[in-house]
């Protein structure tokens, strides 16, 4: 595709080169809506990850072992006052054979995901952690919200490879809106912590929260920038009917897309998701997002009777179900050309 010189293309190259984009730049690319534009922007996307991450797409194995969560976050299904939950916590014995499935389907990885549960003491954690570390040869990244520094520290030591901790969104009055009792400041107090002691962060956002502008997702971009996240995981807002925000609309797909391409343009060589959410929104959109810039898939193996109970948002356990999980995505991958990558997977840095 050839580009008559236009701004949105200036802005695309630029980005594609590795310019360091300002705050109207990314607003205006996350503005496009010219498809041939769109198009242009997912495929200088597509050239970036090519250039730094290659071809191997990397499979990251779930394990959703406890829904209960003391956090009352308006979005989301599993918070505290959604009655409707039906709690479950995984004993450890099940963790661990879970663990040793992922390994066998050819995962290198095991996310460990869970509400924030205070039953999983920093002990029971690091136990848990060291056992994995020792039975398999998985690297092992947690995602179980915000703990004192201490645990994050006594986490890394046990052997925890990585953190997941979203910062949800950069604007700090959004944040607070949507978590009470949290703020932004704190949420990026623990990811600065989960830094400095020397695990691959992974934080991201998502896209299409009620009352949530362009602007907002330009600050998202900013501050995933200026923390020097290592992996990013970005999704649509879906609404629960549980929750306050039920009948708030959901967010687009092509903002997601155009937020992920814009991602892997100004962070270059991080690790990108394709994330459920946007399957639950559009099946294909899904699989778009590895030609947008995404490197990474992370089939769920919580069994069936707990994954329908870890209902963040609707429609994530048909999505998993499909999965099989990795076996229909397998053709896909082959399809467009991209092997699944053998070792960890770990941000290989080329700047
Ligand atoms: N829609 C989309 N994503 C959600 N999350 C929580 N609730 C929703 C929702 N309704 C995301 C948040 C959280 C992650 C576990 O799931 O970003 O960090
Ligand atoms: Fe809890 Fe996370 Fe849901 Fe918030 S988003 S209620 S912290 S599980």
């Amino acid at each position: 595709m050839t580009c008559t010189s236009s701004a949105p293309c200036d802005t695309i190259a630029k980005a594609e080169d590795g310019g360091a984009l300002s705050r109207e730049e990314i607003a205006a690319l996350l503005s496009l809506r010219e498809p041939s534009e769109v198009e242009r922007l997912f495929q200088a996307a597509d050239r970036v990850r090519k250039a730094q991450v290659g071809d191997e797409i990397f499979l990251r194995g779930i394990i959703e072992f406890s829904n209960h969560c003391r956090n009352n976050c308006l979005y989301c299904g599993l918070r505290r006052d959604n009655r409707d939950a039906q709690r479950y916590r995984m004993e450890d014995e099940r963790i661990l054979g879970l663990a040793r499935d992922i390994q066998a389907r050819g995962c290198t990885t095991v996310v460990l995901q869970s509400g924030e549960d205070p039953c999983y003491t920093v002990e029971r954690m690091c136990g848990l952690i060291r056992r994995i570390k020792t039975g398999t040869d998985l690297a092992v990244t947690l995602s179980i919200g915000q703990r004192p520094y201490e645990d994050y520290k006594a986490f890394r030591e046990a052997g925890a490879d990585r953190y997941l901790l979203r910062h949800e969104t950069a604007s700090a009055d959004l944040f607070a809106r949507l978590c009470p009792g949290r703020s932004l400041e704190d949420r990026i107090q623990c990811l600065k912590w989960i830094k400095e002691l020397d695990y691959e962060t992974g934080m991201g956002c998502m896209v299409g929260l009620p009352g949530q502008t362009v602007g907002d997702l330009a600050d998202d971009v900013l501050l995933i920038r200026g923390l020097d996240a290592d992996m990013v995981g970005i999704g649509p807002f879906i609404p629960h009917e549980h929750t306050p925000l039920k009948d708030c609309l959901p967010g687009h797909t092509t903002l997601v897309l155009k937020m992920l391409s814009v991602i892997r343009l100004v962070t270059r060589d991080t690790n990108i998701p394709s994330t459920t959410a946007l399957g639950v929104l559009d099946g294909p959109g899904r699989k778009k997002a590895f030609e947008a810039g995404a490197n990474v898939f992370m089939p769920v193996f919580t069994p069936q009777d707990y994954a329908e109970r870890y209902e963040i948002y609707p429609g994530k356990g048909d999505v998993e179900k499909a999965d099989g999980a990795i076996l229909d995505f397998k053709g896909f991958f082959d399809s467009i050309g991209r092997p699944i990558g053998k070792g960890p997977g770990g941000r290989r840095r080329t700047r």
